[in-house]
């Protein structure tokens, strides 16, 4: 049976400036990840160097840094069974330009830089990648059923 895992999402600068905030929540939805804690935030360069932190000796890292400071993430904690591959299936391959449509790299990124969104890559950089977003306080359980 499949785990039950949280993931870190972030819509990157592009799609979001692009209006496509809303049918990418959808599909996280639609494919049964509930959305446990979202916000709209603009990234200073300092918060994106430390996110991305693991790149700092890619020659790319600096252009990434300024590309997600650059305008409103929209940051959620993702749950469901195998929350960290079915996120990245929905993603698509990191490169938007070998993303295939139906994909969310494919269907709202330009290329490898503008690339729509992220999703964390195991269970334990998820749990890492949450806590640089979201206290424990902001993450709510979904609600299954209101009191009558
Ligand atoms: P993301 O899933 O956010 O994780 C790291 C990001 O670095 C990745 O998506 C890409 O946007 C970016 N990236 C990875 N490889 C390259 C590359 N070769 N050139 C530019 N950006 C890259």
């Amino acid at each position: 049976m499949a785990a039950v895992e949280r993931t870190l999402s972030i819509i990157k600068p592009d799609a979001v400036s692009k209006g496509a905030t809303g049918a990418i929540l959808s599909r996280f939805e639609d494919a049964g990840l509930s959305i446990l804690a979202l916000k709209k935030i603009r990234l200073s360069e300092e918060q994106a160097r430390g996110f991305y932190a693991v790149h700092k000796e890619r020659p790319f890292y600096s252009d990434l840094v300024e590309f997600m400071s650059s305008g409103a993430v929209v940051v959620s904690v993702l749950e469901g069974p195998d929350a960290v591959s079915r996120h990245r299936d929905l993603l698509g391959p990191t490169n938007s330009n070998e993303a295939p449509k139906g994909t969310i790299r494919g269907d709202f990124g330009t290329d490898i830089e503008r690339n729509a969104g992220h999703g964390s890559d195991a269970p334990e950089t998820a749990r890492i990648e949450i806590a640089y977003f979201f206290n424990a306080t902001e993450i709510l359980a979904p609600v299954a059923a209101l009191p009558a």
